[in-house]
């Protein structure tokens, strides 16, 4: 029997978890769901899908999925998700988490009762370069984790979905952006407890980069933060400064807005970069450079979403937990939370 798998929100996201999950044997997208009429007809003719819903509810009610992925925005998050679970579907939601660490809580709680998987949409771990340094990591290789520095710095505000809208998005650089390199960054140091967390942001749109802005949008709308940046501090000494922007003056590639995401990672015995990919450590004051000259830096985006699609697929099948699951997205939601929370009062936040 084919895994059942449903999908709300056609948009950027939603096209390509259905992209994904129709390239996956013995899996059926049996519905989709979108309040835009057009992009539910466009991606239903586009993937051979008949079964269409403009209602969630309405969809839940008559499908029964083994699987609903969530592609809306962090504002629809946990009802969707805690609707899906209570009608028997595992879920897969998009980062980040939720709109906050509560709503988070009460999604987690909700598979819990459930006995249903939570999975989120992290997919950088699955790029073939955290891969590499997961396995570095593993073998003991980096040590016990010190210190990271982790940037998400755009030339751009992802402009295609209502991300520079704080009510819809639950943030802008931090949680929509830079929210990937510090789930990565906790995956890569063992997820130890944070403390404390010091923080700082701003909006410079539309001073700054407003030229960017798609015909039809209003920058009345734009509330989120462009610039921010954070130190954070976990019980067993470790630290991470972590920085996201949608406004730098990175010259565009091949006519794309520039994208700088990457990571620096220092351990007792090794040190570790996300892109450009490099894995080190050291013998007897030498620097050893562990990759092979023929190994590639590697971070494409829609292969790791295939990825993490796929893994939660199997834990489905499997009935084990996904490689990312919601109690980890909720402790990167508490810590973006504490971020928020630091940079509105100028003050550390403890945790
Ligand atoms: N993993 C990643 O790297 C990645 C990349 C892009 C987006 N995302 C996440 O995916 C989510 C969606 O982002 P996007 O860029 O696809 O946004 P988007 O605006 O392109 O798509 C969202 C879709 O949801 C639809 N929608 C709105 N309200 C709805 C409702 N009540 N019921 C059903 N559909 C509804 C909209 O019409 C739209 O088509 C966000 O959480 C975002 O952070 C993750």
């Amino acid at each position: 029997m084919p895994l059942k798998v449903g999908v709300i929100g056609c948009g950027f996201q939603g096209r390509l978890h259905v992209d994904c999950l129709t390239k996956i044997s013995d899996v059926e997208v049996i519905a989709i769901v979108d309040t835009n009429t057009d992009r539910l007809n466009e991606l239903g003719n586009d993937f051979n899908i008949n079964s269409r819903y403009h209602d969630y509810r309405e969809f839940l009610e008559d499908c029964r999925c083994d699987l609903v992925t969530i592609c809306t925005m962090p504002v629809f998050h946990s009802e969707m998700t805690i609707a899906a679970l209570e009608n028997g579907a595992h879920v897969l939601c998009e980062k980040p988490l939720a709109m906050n660490a509560q709503e988070g809580k009460e999604m987690v709680l909700a598979a819990k009762k459930a006995g249903k998987i939570l999975a989120v949409g992290y997919n950088m771990r699955f790029t073939p370069n955290a891969l590499l340094i997961s396995d570095f990591i593993e073998k003991g290789k980096l040590g016990k984790p010190i210190k990271t520095r982790a940037w998400a710095n755009a030339s751009q505000i992802p402009w295609w979905g209502e991300h520079y809208r704080r009510e819809i998005s639950g943030g802008g650089a931090l949680a929509a952006t830079a929210v990937h390199f510090l789930d990565l960054a906790l995956h890569f140091s063992g997820f130890p407890k944070p403390i404390s967390v010091s923080a700082s942001s701003t909006s410079l749109f539309p001073r700054k980069r407003g030229g960017t802005i798609p015909k039809g949008v209003s920058p009345n709308l734009y509330t989120s933060e462009d610039l921010i940046s954070a130190h954070i501090r976990f019980d067993n000494g470790f630290w991470l400064d972590l920085e996201g922007s949608w406004i730098d003056n990175q010259p565009s590639v091949d006519g794309q807005p520039s994208w700088d995401y990457s990571l620096d990672s220092i351990g007792e015995t090794g040190q570790v970069r996300f892109d450009p990919l490099s894995i080190r450590t050291e013998d007897n004051g030498e620097i050893i450079d562990v990759l092979s000259k023929d190994t590639l830096s590697d971070v494409s985006f829609p292969p790791s979403v295939a990825a993490l699609i796929l893994d939660v697929i199997q834990a489905v099948r499997d009935g084990r937990q996904p490689k990312v699951t919601g109690e980890e997205a909720l402790a990167v939601q508490i810590i973006v939370d504490a971020i928020y929370e630091s940079a509105k009062t100028f003050k550390e936040v403890r945790m």
